[in-house]
C-alpha cells in the first residue's frame, strides 16, 4: 500500500530526518513530511548552518582586517563584498540540504512535501498548494521545531525589526544594531555585524549573559566581547521597539534606577528565545496535549498523549538544540524498531560560536552548590597554553568540576580557542563516568589546544604543569 507507513514523521529538521533515516535503516517504511521546501528545518536553511557561514566569514574578514598586517601578513585595501559573503553562505545551505534529500533516496525514506495535518491518531494529511493527499502511519513523530518569540506589542517585520532570519540575510552593513537578549542567537549576530563594522549594543534583562551558562564563564565571555566593542546594557527592560522613517527607537527601563530610556539605530535584532512550533496541527483534535508554554508533553520514552504518537526537538522540554534533537530522533526510531532508545540529558554540550568560542557540558558551579554537592575545580588559563600563545589566541580558560569525593567529572566548561570541539573529550570522558584523573593521565598531543583540557583536569588535584 503506497500510502502506509510504518512512521510518519512530520518536521525535517535535525529531529525529523535523523529519526527518519534510523527508522528506515531499521527496517522501517518511512515517510517525512516537509512545508520548507528543502529539507534541514531552520538549523539548515535560517539556523545553525548560515550563521556558522557568516561567523566564519567574518572572522576571517575582521582578522585580516585587524590582525594581519602586525603578523607580517602585508595587505592593503581589504574590501567587504557583502553580496559575494551572503552566496557564499546561500551556497553551503544548498549543498547541505540538498545532501538530506540524497540520505533519504538512499535509505528509501519517502519524502512527503507539504504541510501534514493530523487527522486522526494514525492520520496525516499533506496540503501543498491546492493538493492535498492522506497518508496512514503505525506511529507518528511530531518534530516541528520553533520559532522566534517577541516582545510584547512589538513586530517582527524581517526589514528594520529583525529575528535571526532577519539578520542573516541584511543587505548591507548597519550601523548601528541593537540586540535585544544577550542569548546564543544575539551574541552569535551580534559578533558576526560588529566584525563586519557596525556598532552593536546588547541590552539585556538579567545583570548578566547568557543565562544557564556557569556564570564565571559568562562574565569571562562579557569582558572578551565589551574588549571586542560590543556594549552591553544590562538589567534593562525593553518596553517598546518602534519603526521611525528609517530608523528604530528602542525604549527601555532600567531595573535599577526604573530610569527610561532610549536608543535609535538602523536595525534591532529580537532575539529573546524561541517558542515550541505547533501551529496548525490539529493537535487538539486528535488529543494531544500541550503545556503552558505551548510546547508538546511527553514522557520518558518521548510519546504524547496519544500512545502512537512522539515528539522530539523543540516542541518539547529541554535545550532547543539541534543535537539534542537528533539524540531524541534516534532514541524514538530505535524504540519503535524495538530496541532500548535513550538520551543522556545530563551530558548535551552547549556551544557559542563566537571568537573565542564558548563551550559547556554538565553541571553548572552554582547548579553544583544549590544541589549541595562538593566539588573540586580545576582551571587552566589558554595564556598558558602553547600553541594558543602562538596562535596569538589567549583568551579564556578550561574549568572542569569534579566531585571532591569520587573525583568523576561533574561539568566541564571552556571559553577559547576552538572549544566548540574541544568539548567532545568532556562529553566523551563524561559518558564513560571519567574522573579528573583518567583525562590528566591520558596522553595530550602537543602542541594543541587540548593539553589545556588535560592541563585543567590536573589543576582538579593542584599539579597544574605549566600554570
Ligand atoms: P536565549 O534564551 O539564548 O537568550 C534570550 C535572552 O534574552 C536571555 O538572556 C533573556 O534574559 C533575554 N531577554 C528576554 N526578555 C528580554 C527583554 N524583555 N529585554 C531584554 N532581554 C530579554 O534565546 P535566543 O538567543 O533567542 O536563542 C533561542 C534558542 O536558539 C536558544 O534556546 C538557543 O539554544 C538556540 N540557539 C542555539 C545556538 C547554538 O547552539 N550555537 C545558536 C542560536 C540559537
Amino acid at each position: 500500500m503506497e500510502n502506509n507507513f510504518d512512521l510518519i514523521v512530520i518536521g525535517g529538521g535535525p529531529g525529523g530526518y535523523v529519526c527518519a533515516i534510523r527508522a528506515a535503516q531499521l527496517g522501517l517504511k518511512v515517510a517525512c513530511v516537509e512545508s520548507r521546501g528543502t529539507l534541514g528545518g531552520t538549523c539548515l536553511n535560517v539556523g545553525c548552518i548560515p550563521s556558522k557561514s557568516l561567523l566564519n566569514l567574518s572572522d576571517n574578514y575582521h582578522k585580516a582586517k585587524k590582525d594581519f598586517n602586525q603578523q607580517g601578513i602585508e595587505i592593503s585595501d581589504i574590501k567587504l563584498n557583502i553580496d559575494k559573503m551572503m552566496s557564499n553562505k546561500e551556497k553551503s545551505v544548498q549543498v547541505l540540504t540538498k545532501g538530506v534529500e540524497f540520505l533519504f533516496k538512499k535509505n528509501k525514506v519517502t519524502y512527503l512535501k507539504g504541510k501534514g495535518v493530523l487527522f486522526s491518531k494514525n492520520d496525516v494529511v499533506v496540503y501543498n498548494d491546492d493538493k492535498k493527499n492522506s497518508y496512514q502511519a503505525k506511529n507518528i513523530v511530531i518534530a516541528t521545531g520553533s520559532e522566534p518569540t517577541s516582545l510584547n506589542g512589538v513586530t517582527i517585520d524581517e526589514k528594520n525589526i529583525i529575528s535571526s532570519t532577519g539578520a542573516l540575510s541584511l543587505l548591507e552593513v548597519p550601523k548601528n544594531l541593537v540586540v535585544i537578549g544577550g542569548g546564543y542567537i544575539g551574541l552569535e549576530m551580534g559578533s558576526v555585524w560588529s566584525r563586519l563594522g557596525s556598532k552593536v549594543t546588547v541590552l539585556e534583562y538579567l545583570d548578566f549573559i547568557t543565562p544557564g551558562m556557569d556564570r564565571e564563564i559568562s562574565k569571562e565571555f562579557q569582558k572578551i566581547l565589551t574588549k571586542q566593542g560590543i556594549e552591553f546594557k544590562l538589567n534593562n527592560k525593553v518596553n517598546s521597539v518602534t519603526n521611525n522613517k528609517d530608523k528604530v527607537l528602542v525604549n527601555y527601563t532600567s531595573n535599577l534606577t526604573n530610569k527610561e530610556e532610549s536608543i535609535e539605530c538602523d536595525k534591532v535584532l529580537v532575539s529573546v528565545g524561541r517558542k515550541p512550533y505547533t501551529e496548525g496541527l490539529n493537535l487538539t483534535k486528535v488529543g494531544v496535549k500541550r503545556d503552558k508554554k505551548g510546547g508538546i508533553v511527553v514522557n520518558n520514552q518521548l510519546q504524547t498523549s496519544v500512545s502512537n504518537i512522539y515528539a522530539i526537538g523543540d516542541v518539547i522540554k529541554g535545550p532547543m538544540l539541534a543535537h539534542k534533537a537528533e539524540e531524541e530522533g534516534i532514541a524514538v526510531a530505535e524504540t519503535l524498531a524495538g530496541q532500548a532508545g535513550h538520551v543522556n540529558y545530563n551530558i548535551i554540550p552547549g556551544v557559542i560560536y563566537t571568537s573565542p568560542e564558548v563551550a559547556t557540558v554538565g553541571q553548572t558551579e552554582e547548579q553544583l552548590k544549590s544541589e549541595n554537592i562538593n566539588y573540586k575545580v580545576g582551571k587552566f588559563p589558554f595564556l598558558a597554553n602553547s600553541r594558543a600563545k602562538v596562535n596569538n589566541e589567549t583568551d579564556g580558560f578550561v574549568k572542569i568540576l569534579a566531585d571532591a569525593t569520587t573525583d568523576k567529572i561533574l561539568g566541564a566548561h571552556i571559553i577559547g580557542p576552538h572549544c566548540g570541539d574541544m568539548i567532545a573529550e568532556m562529553a566523551l570522558a563524561m559518558e564513560f563516568g571519567a574522573s579528573a584523573e583518567d583525562i590528566a593521565r591520558t596522553c595530550h598531543a602537543h602542541p594543541t589546544h587540548t593539553e589545556a583540557v588535560k592541563e585543567a583536569a590536573l589543576a582538579v588535584d593542584k599539579r597544574a604543569i605549566h600554570f
